[in-house]
């Protein structure tokens, strides 16, 4: 970590505005102010009792938490369970096989809409399938898959067998992949042709031909969806899904697995340069994704129609839209495309077809659609909405107050106007975390614009100075979390010690987030973004020193360093300062061969906005890049307190070489 300082958001210390819920809101709402202070009072037991209600054992646990090895939890020991069964055949055997599961709207326009019994069906001959290509309980399926129905249907059935996934976002690269694929060493690929992105076919298949092109991985079979239809190339590796999943049996009997199974990996970007394998386990997180989901949205699945607009390759879209609502007994929608294709309206058009209820998504994408104009939404009949949430990044009070006067007052086409907004709810948690871990709950807390406020039931937060000590109302810090949570990461895939030392070694026994934070005088808390080198573009995890390897890696490229400056629309923006080891080739556009060559290394998203090209990098005396004062400069502000650096003309050099 270079310099942890405690970012500050100067709008949030004048936001003073409350909503407390309609008393109709409250009259139905889900959950009840007596979770609080159950939890409360037996943390251990509130658990052990949402366990038991919320998912089927097939053996009951004995122990609810063994801490005894610590940093390293075990939730509900003893127990087994089978998440595909949880989110599927339960539900066909209590009689709601004809409920919609998913509603898949296509970015072309085509839909399907899967029910329960469909679902089960579908995961059932995936089971089959991938065990017919010898994937077995414990090995680890890699998938780069577009949001289809086939991404939910394959890492269910992983989870059914016992399989661990892997989902590598659709948008990463060839390299990031194959990377991911290594060091997880994954026995199978699941991958589609390709997608559909603003009206055109995007290709998955090449990157997947690219990143198991050289020899000495461990992928045994490539299964491709057909979903655009482009022409691809053919390995020896590659085998068409429609022909071998939906050729299998539908019989498959699931069984239960230990609770601490591990049912998934996911890469997440952290202080270093190589993404980090967070490993979730089985029992304890479906639990508290599927109460936190139940709570957070007030949700009443025989009625509700959900829509999550994350995509799989998030840990947003794992826990809601994969697990969460389907163990729940939910209807949701899945859609596919860009908020813009064919027009502006299309999320809003979903909403009105589908009629959905709760609507979860990120602040970044409400900052675009405050930026295309209210009279987009204020066109179609948004009437059905009754909770909204937010998560990935702090909500700035702004954005926060359209969403519900824009978004959540409208009730109808008509220009007619809801006499109570909907409520909206930003949750704060992380890849880590695996569910939400600090949100208002909708027909209990009274909602401020831009703060997640409250810790969920049973879910221990505080705010503590650099010494560890509790802040008081009033101060800022860094979030911590004080006692072990039923969907907390059991470590990082293969490197326990990293574990150990990312999470746990910051404050004493504390899970150190990395996240700063601030108590407001009630109490509530608001956080304030990153504290360490991870940036947050539109919501996406960014890692600077990952993109600052990647840079110099680059044969132009002596040094680099790359900070994340405030952006409107994606809350930050990758820019990169480089300073050349070679006079570039007469006429090479330096600035776009390196901003591609970051692309191809990790993945379109984390092309730097600007690369500037300077002389030197202020750096401490100890040779530490000083990254505020380059923020600074990308922000268009005044240099800050540049005197520890070791040669303090540097900051002028670097004013020079912009001017030019
Ligand atoms: C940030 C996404 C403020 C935070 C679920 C965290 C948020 C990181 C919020 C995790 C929120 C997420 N308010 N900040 N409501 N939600 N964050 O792992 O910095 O992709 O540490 O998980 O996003 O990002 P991740």
């Amino acid at each position: 970590m270079s310099e942890t300082h405690i970012p500050t958001l100067d709008n949030l210390s004048h936001e003073t505005r409350s909503f407390a819920p309609s008393a109709e809101f409250v009259a139905n709402a889900i959950a009840k102010p007596e979770q609080y202070e159950a939890a409360k009072a037996n943390r251990l037991g509130y658990w052990a009792d949402q366990a038991r209600n919320t998912l089927t054992w097939d053996t009951d646990f004995t122990e609810t938490l063994d801490w005894s090895e610590a940093p390293v939890a075990k939730w509900f020991v003893g127990g087994k369970v089978n998440a595909a069964y949880n989110a599927l055949d339960r539900h066909v055997e209590n009689g709601l096989g004809d409920r919609v599961a998913i509603h898949f709207e296509g970015e072309p326009g085509d839909t399907r809409s899967y029910t329960y019994a469909q679902l089960t069906e579908a995961v059932k001959q995936a089971a089959n399938a991938f065990e017919s290509l010898g994937v077995a309980k414990g090995d680890r399926v890699a998938v780069y898959l577009p949001m289809i129905p086939e991404a939910v249907i394959t890492m269910l059935a992983c989870a059914r067998i016992g399989a661990i996934h892997s989902v590598v976002f659709g948008g990463f690269s060839a390299d990031a992949l194959r990377s991911r694929v290594d060091d997880a060493e994954a026995k199978l690929v699941v991958t589609a042709d390709g997608t559909w992105r603003r009206g055109k076919p995007s290709s998955l298949k090449p990157a997947v031909d690219e990143a198991l092109a050289k020899e000495g991985h461990t992928v045994q079979n490539v299964l491709v969806v057909k979903r655009n239809g482009e022409d691809v190339a053919w390995t020896p590796l590659d085998k068409w899904w429609h022909e071998v999943v939906e050729t299998a049996s539908n019989e498959h009997t699931a069984v239960g697995h230990d609770s601490e199974h591990p049912l998934f990996v996911l890469y997440t970007s952290g202080t270093t340069g190589k993404p980090k394998g967070i490993v979730h386990t089985t029992g304890g997180y479906l639990t508290q994704t599927a109460v936190t989901h139940r709570d957070t949205f007030d949700l009443h699945p025989e009625s509700d129609v959900f829509w999550c607009t994350a995509d799989i390759g998030w840990v947003t879209g794992h826990s809601y839209v994969t697990y969460a609502p389907l163990v729940n007994g939910s209807t949701q929608v899945m859609y596919e495309g860009t908020p813009d294709s064919p027009h502006q309206g299309r999320w809003w058009e979903i909403v009105q077809k589908y009629g959905v209820t709760i609507l979860y998504t990120a602040p970044t994408a409400i900052r675009t659609f405050m930026k295309w104009g209210r009279s987009i939404p204020d066109s179609f009949d948004l009437s059905s909405l009754r909770v909204l949430g937010s998560v990935g990044e702090p909500i700035n009070p702004e954005a926060w107050m359209w969403y519900r006067d824009v978004i959540g007052t409208n009730n109808g086409k008509n220009g007619e106007r809801k006499e109570h907004p909907t409520p909206i709810v930003d949750t704060w948690w992380q890849t880590e975390t695996g569910a939400h871990m600090i949100a208002p709950l909708p027909g209990i807390t009274a909602t401020k614009p831009g703060s997640a406020q409250v810790a969920v039931p049973g879910i221990t937060v505080d705010v503590v100075d650099e010494l560890g000590h509790s802040v008081a109302d009033g101060e800022g810090g860094f979030l911590v979390i004080r006692d072990p949570w039923p969907a907390m990461l059991r470590g990082i895939w293969g490197d326990m010690d990293r574990y150990k030392d990312t999470y746990w070694s910051r404050f004493e026994g504390m899970y150190f987030a990395g996240d700063g934070a601030k108590k407001d005088e009630d109490g509530d808390i608001w956080l304030l973004g990153r504290v360490d080198d991870v940036m947050n573009v539109s919501g996406h995890r960014l890692s600077t020193t990952e993109i600052e390897s990647s840079l110099v890696a680059h044969p132009y490229v002596a040094e680099a360093a790359v900070v994340g400056a405030k952006d409107e629309t994606t809350g930050e923006a990758v820019v990169a300062f480089v300073i050349l080891q070679v006079e570039p080739p007469e006429g090479e556009d330096v600035v776009a061969t390196l901003r591609n060559h970051v692309g191809k290394d990790i993945g379109p998203i984390a092309k730097p906005r600007h690369i500037m090209v300077v002389p030197e990098l202020p750096k401490t005396r100890s040779g530490k890049i000083m990254r505020r004062l380059l923020k600074d400069v990308a922000e268009g502000r005044e240099v800050g307190d540049a005197t520890t650096l070791a040669d303090n003309t540097v900051m002028t050099q670097i004013a020079e070489s912009m001017r030019k």
